[in-house]
């Protein structure tokens, strides 16, 4: 059992809430859920065992380990009609924009899901999204490239059910790397949470209404969308193609000095220091890059020669801007046969249990009350109307 502890950043005045499940030390570049550093995780762990422990606190028994992947592997199926939804979108709509429309309308399937005053479907709802979000996730890639929809298998572990939802064709019988599904896992473990940041910061707004956690879990998906924060990693394997070849270099970052366009991947609100899940990541692209084949994607030598010149940059350095998680995973999914616009759909299945955890401690939590944010008024001092007629 952990000695709880209250660690006190600095900024206790401006902090938004309290919070058990993820903890950030963004100089030293730590990364703990409920206590436990996410390289141990990554490397040690499974998505559904990190999603035991960011939901319940603890990591679960054998026991406790099997109901629950039991559980979430029942629920993978989604209602029949529900598929009608994803008819309604245009063949070219950014997957980002089905998974916000899509997941916002599981509240007009789940109407027992709106009672959130009630635990049990409270915890109800955090495993219909843990399960179904592959699921949205694979209709909304295969819906963008004109493929037949697959059905979740009972049989297959999270990750592997996911990739065979995406790739599997009716012509050919399936067959993945299981260094691919390693690889997916631990991708999913590193972006499943991150403490209060923007689109987290969301969910928990929008819970605090008393709204129903599917619509919570749709904002969350719309405001990670941004470029700013999971939108990066789309951008960041633009930006490399972009740059194409490590003699272009040195006239990007030329560019980035004169502001006319950020390094994207690199810095971070909280992290002035390396991103712990980057270091993770970049092992992840290599195994993954190796295992396809592409042990020299011009693409992985362009991306660690801007990161080394980057690291050794004054402009860089004194800003304390290091790699994030986006960085290298963007070149890592697209090895895995992802087009870029997935990226950040991937990122928003596995941050989902970070979401609805966030939610869950807010909504439990006896002294929540409704967001209300206050500001710093700017703006005209009061003043008496002016008619039309007199205002010149
Ligand atoms: C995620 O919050 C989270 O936890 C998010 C996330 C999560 O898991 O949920 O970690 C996921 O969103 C990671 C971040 C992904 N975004 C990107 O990689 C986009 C590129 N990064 C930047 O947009 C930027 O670094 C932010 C938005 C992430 C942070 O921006 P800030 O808060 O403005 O950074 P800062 O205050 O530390 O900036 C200090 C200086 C500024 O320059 P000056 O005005 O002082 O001269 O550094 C500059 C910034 O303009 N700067 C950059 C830069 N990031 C900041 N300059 C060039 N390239 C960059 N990437």
């Amino acid at each position: 059992q952990s000695d709880a502890f209250t660690y006190d950043p600095g900024f206790t005045s401006t902090a938004s809430c309290e919070s058990k499940i993820t903890f950030i030390d963004g100089d030293q570049g730590v990364l703990l859920h409920r206590g436990y550093p996410i390289d141990q995780l990554a490397s040690q762990s499974s998505f559904l065992e990190t999603c035991y422990l960011l939901l319940h606190g603890e990591l679960p028994t054998a026991s406790e380990y099997e109901t629950f992947e039991t559980t979430i592997t029942r629920h993978t199926m989604l209602h029949a009609q529900f598929d009608r939804f994803f008819e309604g979108f245009r063949r070219d709509a950014h997957p980002m924009a089905i998974m916000t429309g899509a997941v916002g309308a599981l509240s007009a399937f789940y109407h027992d899901s709106l009672d959130i005053q009630d635990a049990t479907q409270r915890e109800i709802s955090a495993h219909r999204l843990i399960a179904k979000m592959p699921t949205i996730a694979a209709r909304a890639f295969k819906y963008s490239v004109g493929q037949p929809f697959v059905h979740p298998k009972n049989n297959l572990s999270y990750a592997e059910n996911f990739l065979r939802m995406c790739f599997a064709v009716p012509a050919e019988d399936y067959v993945v790397d299981p260094a691919l599904v390693r690889a997916m896992d631990r991708i999913f473990i590193l972006h499943a949470d991150h403490e209060q940041n923007a689109s987290t910061s969301t969910v928990r707004l929008a819970g605090s209404s008393g709204a129903n956690p599917f619509a919570c879990i749709a904002a969350g998906i719309a405001c990670l969308w941004g470029p700013s924060h999971g939108g990066a990693n789309e951008e960041a394997l633009n930006m490399l193609k972009e740059i194409g070849t490590p003699e272009r270099i040195p006239e990007f970052i030329a560019g980035v000095k004169d502001r006319k366009y950020k390094l994207m991947g690199f810095g971070h609100r909280v992290y002035k220091n390396y991103d712990p899940r980057a270091k993770v990541m970049q092992t992840s692209a290599y195994e993954v890059l190796a295992a396809t084949g592409r042990e020299n994607d011009p693409l992985f030598l362009v991306a660690k020669e801007l990161e080394a010149v980057a690291l050794k940059d004054e402009f860089f350095m004194e800003r304390k801007l290091f790699p994030n998680v986006d960085f290298y995973s963007g070149i890592t999914l697209s090895a895995m046969g992802f087009p870029t616009t997935m990226f950040t759909v991937l990122f928003a299945l596995a941050r989902t249990v970070g979401w609805i955890a966030q939610w869950k401690e807010m909504i439990e939590d006896p002294g929540q009350k409704i967001g209300r944010p206050r500001q710093l008024y700017t703006g005209s001092a009061a003043r008496d109307f002016v008619p039309v007629s007199q205002r010149g």
